[in-house]
């Protein structure tokens, strides 16, 4: 059996298509329940930010998650495959009225992503005091207290209608597939077949 970590919300949704068109049944968590069990595979359904920690201490084999989160976490697990869902871009946003200043000393940052951001900024060379935030990081530059964000950018509609604008796009990012690494040795044939069979219902979409 494959215990497949899967984020809350319409990625959790996207991927269950995903496996109803290979096995043509239904794939439906029932209302509150975390768990679904379904032939070959339990499914969990758990915060998007903390499929890398079910994924990394094999609490699932096998997950669903953006790039950015497992930018952010940076957890020790194999990434298989690009679902070509979920897409959106990691992007330092500013007021529409503002440049980005390279030649301050230190700026300072509001974001959840703390490990992008400091990343991000120290290869620039800039120095940089990160804020975090868990949500609503679009109002920190209009209250003053940061200078910029480092945030989740999909369709732009948040930042404009907030009155900031992108100054850098720092990543793009989609839903990827990933595996613990014991799993993937321990239930290789397992996993590579669904691999095959997800990759050809991604290719065709
Ligand atoms: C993200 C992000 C922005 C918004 C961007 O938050 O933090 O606020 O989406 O989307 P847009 O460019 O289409 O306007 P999300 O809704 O994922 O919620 P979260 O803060 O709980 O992560």
């Amino acid at each position: 059996m494959l215990t497949v970590a899967l984020p809350k919300g319409r990625i959790a949704e996207q991927t269950l298509e995903i496996f109803e068109t290979i096995f043509g049944d239904e794939f439906k968590f029932e209302s509150r329940k975390l768990i679904l069990d379904m032939g070959a595979f339990r499914f969990l359904l758990v915060r998007n930010q903390d499929v890398p920690t079910y994924v990394a201490h094999q609490a699932a084999d096998i997950g669903v998650v953006g790039l950015d989160v497992i930018e952010e976490q940076g957890l020790d697990i194999i990434r298989l495959l690009d679902l070509g869902i979920g897409k959106c871009k990691v992007a330092v946003g500013i007021r529409e009225d503002d440049e980005l200043d390279w030649s301050k000393p230190q700026m300072k940052v509001a974001s959840k992503m703390v490990n992008i951001t400091r990343n991000y900024f120290s290869k620039k060379a800039m120095g940089v005091e990160v804020i975090k935030l868990y949500g609503s990081i679009e109002l920190a530059p209009l209250v003053g207290l940061a200078d910029a964000i480092v945030d989740i950018v999909e369709t732009g509609t948040t930042m404009k209608e907030n009155g900031l604008k992108v100054a850098e796009t720092i990543m793009e990012s989609s839903a990827h597939l990933i595996a613990n690494k014991h799993s993937f040795l321990a239930k290789k044939s397992e996993i590579m077949e669904l691999y095959t069979q997800m990759e050809k219902v991604v290719r065709g979409s």
